[in-house]
């Protein structure tokens, strides 16, 4: 038992999605990474009832953050656990409301640390249960019809790996750990974030649009997430065999995909997609949900420079605010610290 003013510190990763985008609600495949950048929550019991949230950030970026955190408190009580009153802090390095995920952060890493505060362990299947409870935090209190992707990334992430994810199963994914050796080859994925904020939680917006379609048999967002699924099989196989141009090639694919039959592409990732590639990137797409966020390309170390300039001269050329390059690696999932 931890002592009454003991503090609990849990740090969870934002994701970036290799290939497999808008698959997750549609019972389909994915092959998302948990990255370096995270949110840190620091939890300590308090006397009282209340739940107290404050960030580090003067603008955490996502109107609904606090209810993220009073969403995964209610979600972890609905599910028995005995949660007390508590002060939350929390402080992230990731780009807040830039399509990495930063909203399943903020939710697994408060999720993490209430689990250690009560001794909770973090196993599979604790951490499915977070997951589970992340998800519905998400879904059911701030209204964002998300599909499960994210906290699954936060939580199962591995160094070194992406989590292929198959939704068959809606209610039960099943996950398996791909060895991702991008930097071992020389390799180097690159997400540029366009600065172009989306809202998933609005309820007439875009995504939640997609998903009605696809559950009305739409036949073009049909076709995107079949041919999506291809793909995410094939992108397993190519980097089993590391193969990096068919994995680019994939990307490329993937984006074409998104932008023409599932249509959540928007001009400034359309820009940065195709700077990127005429830069000489291996393969470029846009990743997460869309409408904004950002870009992950795949190039070989010695052309980072070069992709980041060609983007940069390309949304200058339109009169856009310079996108942010961040270098990302397959990183650790939540844990406490
Ligand atoms: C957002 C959602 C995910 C997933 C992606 C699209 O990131 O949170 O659940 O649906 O969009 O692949």
């Amino acid at each position: 038992m931890k002592s009454p003013s003991a503090a609990v510190v849990a740090r969870a990763p934002g994701r970036v999605n290799l290939i497999g985008e808008h698959t997750d609600y549609n019972g389909g495949l994915c092959l998302p990474f948990a990255i370096s950048l995270t949110t840190t929550a620091t939890v300590r019991r308090r006397e009282d009832d209340r739940l107290r949230v404050r960030s580090r950030e003067a603008d955490p970026g996502d109107p609904h953050w606090q209810e993220y955190v009073v969403g995964v408190v209610a979600e972890l009580r609905r599910a028995g656990w005995v949660v007390p009153g508590l002060d939350i802090d929390l402080v992230s390095t990731l780009p807040l409301g830039g399509g990495l995920s930063s909203s399943a952060a903020l939710e697994c890493a408060v999720a993490t640390a209430i689990a250690g505060l009560l001794d909770v362990p973090l196993d599979g299947p604790g951490r499915r249960l977070l997951a589970d409870v992340c998800r519905r935090a998400e879904t059911d209190h701030v209204g964002a019809p998300t599909g499960g992707m994210d906290q699954l990334a936060a939580l199962f992430g591995a160094d070194g790996h992406a989590l292929l994810i198959d939704f068959a199963d809606l209610g039960a994914p099943v996950t398996r750990l791909v060895p991702l050796p991008v930097s071992e080859d020389g390799l180097t994925l690159l997400v540029t974030d366009t600065r172009v904020r989306h809202q998933l939680a609005d309820g007439d917006g875009g995504y939640a649009q997609r998903r009605r379609e696809c559950a009305d048999g739409h036949p073009r967002r049909r076709r995107h997430v079949a041919t999506e699924n291809a793909r995410v099989r094939s992108a397993v196989e190519a980097i089993g065999a590391r193969a990096w141009q068919r994995l680019g090639d994939l990307m490329t694919a993937s984006h074409a995909s998104l932008r023409d039959d599932y249509e959540v592409s928007v001009p400034a990732l359309d820009t940065a997609v195709d700077a990127a590639l005429a830069a000489g990137a291996l393969g470029a797409r846009l990743t997460g949900g869309g409408f904004g966020g950002c870009t992950i390309a795949l190039t070989h170390e010695g052309r980072v420079g070069a992709v980041r300039n060609g983007v940069d001269a390309a949304f200058a050329a339109a009169g856009w605010p310079r996108p942010a390059h961040h270098e990302v690696r397959p990183a650790e999932g939540a844990r406490l610290l």
